[in-house]
């Protein structure tokens, strides 16, 4: 059995925040922003939650999928930044939906977290025993950020995309490459809650988002193109033969590094970090809603997607599009 995607959808917050709103609440510039990264503006939840962006982004992936909530049974969230420890943001969106009859969970693989959700799902489907997964990548990044450390604040936005998979006879999920480097999981971390029990003084200081930029520069732009070139080469493929590089939204420069080392021209490099930031594990699949409601997946194109960051953690698969 093999999965087919058949349907996406996205959601972003109504507040939009340019790079020079961000100029006058603290010493950064357009040019910094712009030049270092790409990034123009990104959108910042007010009244939106992780939950309800899901939610929303759920709904336009089944409708545009024309699928019911009753023939969803499977549902997974990847998020680091869910509402509650429990439930689970996944249980929010089967609560919202209706999808009564899905298994639904989070995963935390940070900004690799659709990619891992996309795989988690294909494992399940190829048993038989799952027909139609929903698989969302959700975050709320801004509650995250440290608001005085300008170095990450101005990096991340809010967000969440949604795609639709479902079992088919002809597999279109050509391959997958993904891993894990836990040794160098301090390069960007989040502290959860310290321990909180009578045995212990309990800080009650909030943890915020802290990333060593230049070290998870230097491990995308070597781990990337090398789990793209692997996943291309196991589909039987070459990256000429890839029509686009839909990749995890960090960095413009990470994006033409790796078509660089590819040797493929960044024209197939679709981005959405000018105007979205990076949102971790909403970035590929918001990006991917973007470019199927533009009309540009066309039916047999070969798509390579990848993800990378917060573990570290890195995925890529390749895709052929029949929605
Ligand atoms: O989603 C997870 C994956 N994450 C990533 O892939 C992020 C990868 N890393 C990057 O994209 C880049 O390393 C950054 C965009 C985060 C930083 O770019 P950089 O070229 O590595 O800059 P830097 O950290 O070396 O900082 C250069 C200078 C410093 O000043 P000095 O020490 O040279 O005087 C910073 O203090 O830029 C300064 N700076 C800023 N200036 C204005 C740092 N942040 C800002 C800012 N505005 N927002």
């Amino acid at each position: 059995m093999g999965t087919r995607m058949i349907g996406t959808g996205s959601s972003l917050p109504k507040a939009v925040v340019t790079n020079d709103d961000l100029s006058k609440i603290m010493d950064t510039s357009d040019e910094w922003i712009s030049s270092r990264t790409g990034i123009r503006e990104r959108h910042l939840a007010k009244e939106e939650t992780t939950a309800s962006m899901s939610t929303e982004a759920a709904r336009r992936a089944m409708e545009n999928a024309g699928v019911t909530a009753q023939e969803i049974d499977l549902i997974i969230v990847g998020t680091v930044s869910a509402d509650h420890v429990t439930p689970a943001c996944a249980c929010e969106v089967q609560a919202a939906i209706g999808a009564v009859d899905a298994v639904a969970f989070d995963i935390n693989a940070a900004c690799s977290g659709f990619m891992f959700a996309l795989n988690i799902a294909h494992a399940y489907l190829q048993t038989g025993f799952y027909k139609t997964a929903l698989i969302i990548g959700a975050e709320t990044l801004s509650k995250l950020m440290d608001w005085s450390d300008r170095s990450t604040c101005v990096l991340f936005g809010d967000g969440a995309g949604a795609a639709i998979v479902r079992a088919d006879d002809r597999n279109r999920l050509l391959a997958f490459d993904q891993g894990s480097d836990g040794i160098k999981g301090s390069v960007l971390a989040c502290p959860n809650r310290s321990n909180n029990n009578p045995l212990v003084e309990t800080s009650k200081e909030l943890s915020y988002v802290h990333m060593d930029g230049q070290e998870v520069y230097k491990f995308a732009v070597t781990t990337v193109p090398v789990s793209l070139q692997r996943t291309i080469q196991a589909a039987g493929l070459t990256v000429e033969d890839i029509d686009y590089f839909v990749l995890h939204q960090a960095n413009i420069r990470i994006l033409q590094a790796v078509a660089k080392r590819l040797k493929v021209s960044e024209d197939k490099f679709p981005i959405s970090l000018d105007h979205c930031g990076n949102i971790s594990a909403a970035s590929v699949p918001i990006l991917l809603d973007e470019m199927n409601r533009q009309g540009l997946l066309k039916s047999g194109m070969k798509i390579a997607l990848a993800g990378f960051g917060g573990g570290l953690t890195w995925a890529s698969a390749v895709l052929e599009w029949d929605a």
